[in-house]
């Protein structure tokens, strides 16, 4: 299946000379987001994964379903102050400035297997934030699966030496 057609790519949003790569068309057909879906739980078949983590808020979308198929728990990354219990948490750089993200201290324990899921590389930032938070709490990035890579952004720079799954290169 050629998931790129389900991709509405919306021109400058949310500001202008800005490509955006709209993935709800992909995710309301329901023939396309199983598809995609299928294909990040194959990819994490031999990996032998203990949970899957992903950044809010599409992460969620991405990570889940392969969750649930591969009768395992998700943990998610959230922005700072949204998580009710203890926490830990790290800076990531932005276009224009920083933000935090950071997830429960408990979420994983020490040896987990992870993999990490998220709709879209950009710069990379959201991702690094992401594998930060899993090594800091012991566990090991088993892989990290996209829907869609920014090529021209270079964020695979930032995830040298893991393995890395991209369904669509724009
Ligand atoms: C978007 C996207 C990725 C991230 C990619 O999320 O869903 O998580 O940006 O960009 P990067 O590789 O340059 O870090 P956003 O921060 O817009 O959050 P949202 O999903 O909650 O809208």
């Amino acid at each position: 299946m050629d998931l790129k057609q389900f991709v509405t790519i919306v021109p400058d949003w949310p500001k202008p000379g800005i490509n955006f790569k709209d993935i709800t068309t992909l995710m309301d057909n329901g023939d396309a987001y199983r598809y995609a879906t299928d294909q990040i739980v194959a990819y994490a078949r031999d990996k032998q994964i203990d949970l899957v983590v992903g950044p809010e808020a599409r992460g969620f979308i991405i990570g889940c379903p392969v969750a649930y198929a591969h009768g395992v728990g998700f943990a998610p990354v959230r922005k700072d102050g949204k998580l009710p219990r203890e926490t830990i948490k790290v800076n990531y750089g932005l276009e224009y400035g920083s933000d935090v993200l950071t997830i429960h201290r408990d979420a994983i324990k020490p040896g987990q297997r992870v993999l990490i899921t998220d709709d879209l590389l950009a710069t990379g930032g959201t991702i690094e934030a992401t594998i930060k938070l899993v090594e800091e709490l012991g566990g090991i990035v088993a892989g990290i699966a996209f829907l869609i890579e920014l090529t021209y952004l270079d964020g695979r720079k930032k995830l040298e030496g893991y393995d890395v799954l991209t369904l669509m290169e724009f």
